[in-house]
């Protein structure tokens, strides 16, 4: 049995960038179908990055009383770059008078899923899709299996993949499901979820001899940290004493408050952009379009530019049938992309300590961090890239 349903909008992936285009696109009367192939519980519980920039708090205002950015989630005008023994703070206010904010993205996706089905959305889980069809086509296709393992065909008027850095999408937009530009580094992150109190108020970027930690928080009395590991590293083979010695040496002139450690992961990373980002009637967003290293935490707030941009080329298209902004979507995208590469992979590459670094590398990368911590230009350009250029309107 197959069920045919059809819609203006396929958005494939219930991550942040598929949930926030369905609220857009409702918002100016245009029907979408959302599906994902993992569960609400598994979308929901998936531990991610925290910092949210301003415009991507505003958006998600829109939600109205959803959104707890605000209220369960916190403030911060400003970072600590520690490196050589001293901390330095890079003050967000005073620099370029906004902040970010320390959200959780599941959080973000809760209140997006509760938004959504509150305002009709269809949005089905368990769907896994196995192909985009006739991407130049007008009515191109989604060929999906659903939560029941029957056939599910999607038809819409366009199809969006927002179905994260493992797209299925992807490939009907560049004609392979790998090609892009790619960079791949020779550490990863060993990131941790303790129960503790702060150990500091904002987020300590450090970079020592022994490699990078990040300091970050969740709330009052849990605690996220990460620091520099091998690509390969099994994050079941440490003892809790050697996580906290691991980072505790990564952090020197802060003693870290230690508690039980109850999540543990190692996240690879690789800064990629796809070839292509539209195809016809197909657009690739987000993950799907574009991964960056976590340093900076660019990730989701990347992906809801993206949206914004495709967001009013799909109005154009859909409500005037004016294809001017959907043939300009790619390069208006990629603009930001791309900056917003560099801007992560130079936050990465300054603070890491590569395995094979010489004695002027090590040097070299000293005296990279004191010209950005010792220049009002330099600390300007980390503020003003870290709490995120101006958004495209809505
Ligand atoms: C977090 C993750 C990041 O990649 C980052 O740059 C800052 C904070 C976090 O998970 O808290």
């Amino acid at each position: 049995m197959t069920a045919t349903v059809r819609t203006r909008v396929a958005i494939v992936g219930a991550g942040p960038a598929g949930l926030l285009l369905s609220h857009l696109l409702a918002g100016a009367g245009i029907e979408s179908v959302v599906v994902d192939q993992r569960t609400r519980e598994q979308i929901e519980s998936t531990i991610r990055a925290g910092i949210l920039e301003q415009g991507t708090v505003e958006l998600l205002d829109t939600l109205g009383e959803f959104s707890r950015a605000r209220t369960v989630g916190s403030r911060h005008d400003g970072i600590e770059l520690r490196f050589a023994g001293h901390g330095h703070r890079i003050d967000f206010a005073e620099l370029v008078g906004r902040g970010v904010w320390l959200y959780p993205q599941h959080e973000a996706l809760k209140d997006l899923i509760a938004a959504r089905l509150a305002g009709g959305q269809d949005l089905r889980f368990g769907v896994t899709v196995e192909r985009v069809e006739d991407a130049d086509g007008a009515l191109p296709r989604v060929v999906a299996v659903d939560a029941d393992r029957e056939e599910l065909v999607i038809e819409a008027d366009f199809v969006v993949g927002a179905d994260g850095s493992r797209s299925v999408v992807r490939a009907a937009v560049t004609g392979s499901s790998t090609g892009g530009y790619f960079r791949e580094y020779p550490f990863a992150w060993f990131g941790i979820l303790t129960e503790a109190p702060p150990s500091a108020h904002e987020l300590i970027y450090s970079n020592s001899p022994d490699g990078f930690a990040l300091v970050s928080q969740r709330s009052p009395t849990v605690q996220r940290m990460y620091f520099q590991c091998d690509p390969e590293a099994d994050p079941n083979a440490l003892t809790e004493e050697e996580v906290w010695s691991a980072l505790q040496a990564r952090v020197p002139g802060t003693t870290l408050v230690e508690g039980p450690i109850f999540q543990r992961d190692v996240l690879r990373f690789r800064s990629f952009v796809a070839h292509e980002l539209r195809k016809g009637r197909v657009a690739i967003v987000g993950d799907a379009a574009h991964t960056v290293p976590p340093t900076g935490a660019k990730g989701m707030n990347l992906a809801v530019a993206d949206v914004l941009l495709l967001n009013r080329a799909l109005q154009a298209l859909l409500l005037e049938d004016d294809e001017r902004l959907i043939d300009g979507f790619a390069d208006a995208a990629l603009k930001r992309i791309w900056k917003a590469q560099h801007f992560s992979w130079w936050m990465t590459s300054m603070l890491h300590v590569a395995p094979d670094a010489s004695d002027f590398d090590r040097l070299r990368q000293l005296g990279e961090l004191r010209s950005v911590v010792e220049s009002e230009a330099g600390r300007t350009y980390l503020a003003e890239a870290y709490t995120g250029w101006p958004f495209p309107a809505p």
